[in-house]
């Protein structure tokens, strides 16, 4: 099945053309990412009708290179399903997609399906590798996957899914108020580290790691920093970290205060802190939730999946517990249009109908 995926939710204007026949046999033929990321730093954040308004001059053209790149030479013929995210997101941004979408599906009279953003996420972990074309295979092993405890790690979510087959999942814990990828973009302004700030506040905390004399981490410091772990034993799986952010509000302060310089050290060490105490939350939440419901493997999805840090601890934890870890090849973390492609296959195995008519914008889609 020849699957066209795309995605506007946010500030990627993204196609994808993939081969799908069931979950272990995916083939990316074209993976196209428009991002608008320069555009929106200045504003520090992404502004809706701006990204909107990019997507309005991006899409035709992201549209053709995906076709030219995957040689879709006859749509009609060659395209046999039209997947587009339908929420949740941004609701001019996604006002677009759907609109491009709805248009080719009923200009060549194709299936649509409209795609949950945050399902996309998910199966980000079964698209193959980049580079490994004609690569028919993914990284993600082929027994023992379910039931799996989904971490999704986003700028707009954080949320901890229940998957017990494909395409049945169970919400079972979400953040309270800022999602983990907005507290790492808060952070990161605070500390002057621009948007987006979670690459920032990785390497800057990378930075510190590295020239950490060795020895006890905090005793060795002149500014011993240790951020709280909001939420680490509540009884729930749900998360928190505003409050997290407002410690590293008022350490900023209260350094300045005390009319400390604030040093590129200290940036790193801030950076440092705030990133261990949020992926401390993640991973020790994540793998009591995999104990508590007694399941087989842990993924990890979302654009703060892309964290080094996060990838390496919830590994090292999974793996402790004799589990399965799987998270998304790098080039997936972020948004794009393959993981939309390859969760409108899933969905319309189970679908009733999968008319233009009936795709329409869902800004706040849940699961
Ligand atoms: O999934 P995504 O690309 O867009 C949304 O659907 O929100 O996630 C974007 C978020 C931003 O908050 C960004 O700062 C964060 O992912 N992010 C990271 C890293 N790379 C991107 N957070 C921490 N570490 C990273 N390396
Ligand atoms: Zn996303």
């Amino acid at each position: 099945m020849i699957v066209l995926g795309i995605e506007t939710s946010c500030d990627e204007t993204a196609v994808a053309v993939l081969d799908v026949n069931g979950p272990e046999d995916i083939k990316i033929r074209a993976n196209i990412v428009s991002s608008q990321i320069k555009l929106h730093a200045e504003f520090g954040g992404v502004v809706p009708n701006l990204a909107a308004r990019e997507h309005v001059k991006n899409i035709s053209h992201v549209f053709e290179t995906a076709l030219k790149t995957a040689s879709i030479v006859d749509f009609s013929k060659e395209i046999d399903l039209i997947a587009v995210t339908h929420g949740p997101g941004l609701g001019p941004a996604l006002l677009v997609g759907i609109a491009f979408a709805k248009t080719i599906a009923m200009t060549h009279d194709k299936p649509l399906i409209g795609v949950d953003h945050m399902r996309g996420h998910v199966y980000s972990n079964w698209l193959p590798p980049i580079g490994e074309t004609p690569s028919t295979k993914s990284q993600i092993p082929k027994t023992n996957l379910f039931p799996a405890i989904n971490l999704i790690v986003s700028g707009g979510h954080t949320e901890m899914v229940m998957m017990r087959d494909y395409e049945e999942f169970r919400l079972i814990g979400e953040t309270m108020d800022d999602a983990v990828g907005e507290a790492f973009d808060k952070v990161a302004r605070l500390l002057g580290l621009g948007y987006p700030g979670g690459p920032a506040i990785s390497a800057r905390a990378e930075q510190f790691s590295v020239s950490l004399p060795s020895g006890d981490l905090h005793d060795s410091l002149q500014f011993p920093i240790k951020f709280p772990r909001p939420m680490i034993h509540s009884k729930d799986f749900n998360f928190s970290f505003s409050g997290l952010k407002t410690a590293a509000l008022y350490k900023i302060r209260d350094l300045k205060k005390e009319e400390v310089e604030i040093t590129d050290d200290i940036i790193n060490e801030i950076a440092h802190a705030f990133q261990e105490a949020a992926v401390d939350v993640l991973t020790q939440k994540t793998i009591q939730a995999a104990r508590e419901h007694g399941t087989s493997s842990i993924f990890l999805s979302g654009g703060v999946s892309a964290n080094t840090f996060l990838r390496a601890e919830l590994r090292t934890a999974t793996e402790k517990e004799g589990l399965v870890f799987s998270c998304p090849p790098l080039a997936y973390t972020g948004d794009n249009a393959a993981m939309i492609a390859l969760a409108g296959h899933f969905a319309y195995q189970k679908s009733d109908s999968a008319d233009w008519q009936s795709v329409n914008m869902q800004a706040n889609l849940g699961f």
